[in-house]
C-alpha cells in the first residue's frame, strides 16, 4: 500500500493510550498518516477544538515512533478534508463489538458523500479495549490515576483544565 495517505479521525476529547495505539498501527501501513482532530456534533467535548488539536499535536510530536505524522484539526465534513488532502483511507479503531453499528453508519454515510474513501478498521491490543475518552475524564474527576491509560500531557492538561477531585 505505498503512496497512500490515511486519515486517523476523532474527537479526542482527550487523546489516550489506545487512540495511539491505532494511529501507530496505520503508520506502519501507510506512507502518510494525518490525525485530524475533528467535531463530533453529538458531543459536548471538555476541551475546546483549539485545546484538543494543541494537545494532540503535543503528545504525537512528543513521541518518538510516530515522526513523521501531522495532526490537523478539522472542521466541516471528514471526507472533504480526506479529498483536499488527497487522503484514500480512514482508518478507525474497533474495540469490541458495541462500535461495529456505529462505525458501519458512519461508513455507509461517508461513502454516500464520498465514493473515492474507503473506511479501514483496525483492532487496538485488548489492554486497550476497555478504553475511552469518557472512563478516563470519569476516573480522573472521581480521583482515581490516569497515568497509565493517556500520555502524561494528557495528565497535565486534565489537571490545568479541572483539577483533582472537583466532582
Ligand atoms: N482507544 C481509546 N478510545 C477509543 C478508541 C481507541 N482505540 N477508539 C475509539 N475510542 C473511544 C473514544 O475515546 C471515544 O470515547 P467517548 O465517546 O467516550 O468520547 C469514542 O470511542 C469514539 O470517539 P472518537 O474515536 O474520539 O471519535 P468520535 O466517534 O467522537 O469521532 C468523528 C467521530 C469525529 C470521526 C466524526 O464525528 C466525524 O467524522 N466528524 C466530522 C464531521 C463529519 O464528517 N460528520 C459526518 C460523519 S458520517
Amino acid at each position: 500500500m505505498s503512496d497512500i495517505t490515511a486519515i486517523v479521525p476523532g474527537t479526542f476529547d482527550p487523546i489516550t493510550n489506545g487512540h495511539l495505539d491505532i494511529i501507530k498501527r496505520a503508520k506502519k501501513l501507510f506512507d502518510r498518516v494525518i490525525v485530524a482532530v475533528a467535531v463530533n456534533a453529538g458531543k459536548t467535548p471538555l476541551f475546546t477544538f483549539d485545546e484538543r488539536v494543541e494537545l494532540t499535536k503535543r503528545v504525537i510530536e512528543d513521541d518518538e515512533e510516530l515522526r513523521g505524522v501531522v495532526v490537523e484539526g478539522v472542521k466541516g465534513l471528514l471526507v472533504d478534508f480526506a479529498k483536499k488532502e488527497n487522503a484514500k483511507v480512514i482508518v478507525r479503531g474497533l474495540r469490541a463489538v458495541s462500535d461495529f453499528e456505529y462505525e458501519l453508519q458512519m461508513a455507509f454515510m461517508n461513502r454516500r458523500l464520498n465514493e473515492n474513501v474507503e473506511m479501514i478498521y483496525l483492532m487496538p491490543y485488548i489492554k486497550y479495549s476497555f478504553l475511552s475518552s469518557s472512563i478516563i475524564k470519569d476516573v480522573f474527576i472521581n480521583g482515581g490515576d490516569i497515568s497509565k491509560f493517556v500520555p502524561r500531557q494528557v495528565v497535565e492538561a486534565m489537571n490545568k483544565k479541572i483539577g483533582r477531585g472537583e466532582v
